[in-house]
């Protein structure tokens, strides 16, 4: 019988076949953000934005994100705390507020993304610290970074703990997507104009998203 093509007779690949198991539960429990995050790739990365009681705006990234639903439209982010029981100012200010926008990131605000990742104290505002600027949203008190390709305005649906995490459900109620991105007649995102950027082995990889292929569905 002949092989199918994908089977490959080459020994590199055969050897690819073992596999190397670590053990999340007993000693490699230590290592499970090194290999998680570095395996478990490209991410998106939601670039938040909220308010705290004042109304002083935060921004961070976080790449433990994805849409989690479309009927409601769903998403999902996960903060970790700071320290064992102090969360991070953005799960802070959800608590406190129940509102925050999900802003996505392309190449053009990649640098500036990463500066809103500085710990800086409660209630000082990453967006003056990466020389950004707010834009206000349509529904939701926290506005969004008007320097964003797109923007998803959200208000918190549960909040989920465990351990030094929290899982942020957010209901997605309005998306703002700069000009040009979307084309309101066939909804078609332009692949010219939209470049995400994903995030792959942390603290400091990412990916650029220009490299796209289409594949037919099976019926
Ligand atoms: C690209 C990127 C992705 C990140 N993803 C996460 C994440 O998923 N969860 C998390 O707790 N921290 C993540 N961080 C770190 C937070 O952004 C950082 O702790 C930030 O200071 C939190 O800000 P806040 O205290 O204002 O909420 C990420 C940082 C970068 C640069």
């Amino acid at each position: 019988m002949t092989q199918p093509c994908w089977v490959s007779a080459d020994p590199f690949f055969s050897k690819m076949t073992k596999s190397i198991e670590f053990d999340l539960e007993g000693k490699d429990r230590e290592h499970a953000y090194r290999l998680l995050g570095g395996l478990v790739t490209p991410r998106p990365i939601a670039w938040v934005t909220t308010q705290d009681r004042e109304g002083r705006v935060n921004a961070a990234p976080f790449s433990f994100f994805n849409v989690l639903g479309t009927c409601p439209p769903i998403l999902g982010f996960a903060p970790g705390n700071k320290s064992a029981d102090l969360p991070k100012d953005t799960a802070r200010n959800i608590r406190a507020t129940g509102e925050f926008v999900v802003n996505l990131v392309d190449e053009a605000v990649a640098e500036a993304m990463n500066l809103t990742a500085a710990e800086l104290e409660y209630g000082r505002s990453e967006i003056d610290h990466a020389g950004l600027t707010v834009a206000e949203s349509a529904v939701v008190a926290p506005p969004r970074i008007a320097e964003a390709p797109v923007a998803l305005e959200c208000r918190e649906w549960s909040t989920l703990e465990f351990g030094r995490n929290r899982l942020v459900i957010g209901r997605i109620l309005r998306i703002q997507a700069r000009e040009g991105i979307v084309d309101p007649a066939t909804l078609r995102v332009n692949d010219e104009a939209y470049l995400p950027i994903g995030r792959m082995r942390a603290p400091a990889q990412y990916c650029r998203t220009r490299d796209r292929f289409d594949m037919e569905r099976p019926d």
